[in-house]
């Protein structure tokens, strides 16, 4: 067996994205660690633990003087490969994955804040994100503040008092509402906040919010990661400081970690998310343009639509509508009657 499979797992050390490996190729060869059996693709470590040649090697593993893995809840060389894979897509320094995207969430702020702290999010929030943030961390002292998505002069009010942290979703579920990174971020550090973008509507295909100025990028890999309704898993991308200072002391005692096979599962998902995200999109914007022609459709709205009312923003920060539409009708049956005649 070779000696490098245990070299594999990277320590706290700094690593710059390869900017000369397209996302696409990336997306199909970065993170494989072969075994040594020279596997074709990526090996499934069902394991806890790991073992060592001898006690120095234990003692040293676990001192941190040598890589080496050493128990799944911290890392695993399954998931260590999804982390480095999705990294690489991302263009982000580092990724931890983690059970869900909403433990992945939970641990984006949790790690970061403490009693005192106050944390300003949008308005336009997935339901549990809004609980985490209205709810269980103010039982821990943590106040917030809500934000309409694209109010401008809102935002400008909210960040001139200290924040800890400011948490937005853009597009927002359901609503698809849009926050606009750059002009959030920039505010956002002058108070010296790190800003966190909930990625999970546009995914990394259409949308690179560490590019427009945010500090973390969270995902629920259960959406278009894995895009095939499988697995439960969630991801957090940002720079050495946060994931190592930051979020690794949090998440390796707390165990929010993802299962290998799951992370096995979305190695395979990320080599054709690239298509399949493009394909949706292609779908949703023909579809978008059909029903806003109905008149049977109260109300269209999509991002890749002339209509949506923040259309310039959404140029600026998306490659294309991404694969939500929300519409208004007098009732479903009668949307469902309309695409199913064409
Ligand atoms: C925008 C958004 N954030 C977070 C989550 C939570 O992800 P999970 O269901 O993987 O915990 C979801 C799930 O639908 C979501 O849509």
């Amino acid at each position: 067996m070779s000696k490098e499979v245990w070299g594999y797992h990277e320590h706290p050390k700094r690593r710059e994205p390869d900017w000369e490996i397209n996302p696409q190729t990336a997306a199909v060869r970065e993170g494989l660690a072969r075994s040594g059996f020279g596997e074709t693709s990526e090996a499934l470590y069902l394991n806890s633990g790991f073992t060592y040649a001898n006690s120095q090697e234990a003692v040293d593993s676990f001192t941190d003087e040598t890589d080496h893995f050493l128990y799944s809840r911290f890392h695993n060389p399954t998931v260590a490969m999804f982390e480095k894979r999705l990294a690489a897509i991302e263009g982000a320094e580092h990724c931890v994955a983690t059970g869900s995207g909403m433990a992945a969430m939970f641990v984006s702020l949790a790690c970061l804040v403490e009693a005192g702290d106050h944390i300003v999010a949008s308005a336009a929030m997935f339901s549990s994100c809004h609980v985490v943030i209205t709810e269980i961390l103010p039982k821990w002292g943590i106040t917030y503040e809500l934000v309409k998505a694209n109010d401008k002069a809102a935002w400008e009010k909210a960040l001139t008092k200290p924040t800890k942290a400011v948490f937005i979703e853009t597009p927002s579920n359901p609503l698809l509402e849009i926050v606009y990174i750059r002009f959030v971020s920039d505010l956002a550090h002058k108070v010296g906040a790190t800003v966190i973008v909930d990625n999970v509507m546009a995914s990394p295909v259409l949308q690179k919010p560490l590019e427009l100025g945010a500090d973390v990028v969270m995902y629920s890999a259960t959406k278009h990661i894995d895009g095939q309704g499988r697995v439960l898993a969630g991801a957090l991308l940002g720079s050495f400081e946060y994931i190592y200072e930051k979020l690794i002391p949090f998440t390796r005692h707390t165990g929010p970690s993802l299962s290998a096979f799951n992370a096995w599962v979305l190695v395979k998902s990320l080599e054709t998310m690239e298509l399949r995200v493009t394909r949706m999109c292609e779908n949703a914007q023909k579809l978008a343009e059909f029903l806003e022609t109905r008149k049977e459709i109260k109300s269209v709205r999509y991002p890749g639509l002339a209509s949506h009312p923040d259309r310039e923003v959404i140029k600026k920060q998306m490659k294309a509508g991404g694969t939500t539409i929300g519409i208004v009708a007098l009732s479903i049956s009668l949307i469902i009657l309309v695409i199913a005649n064409h």
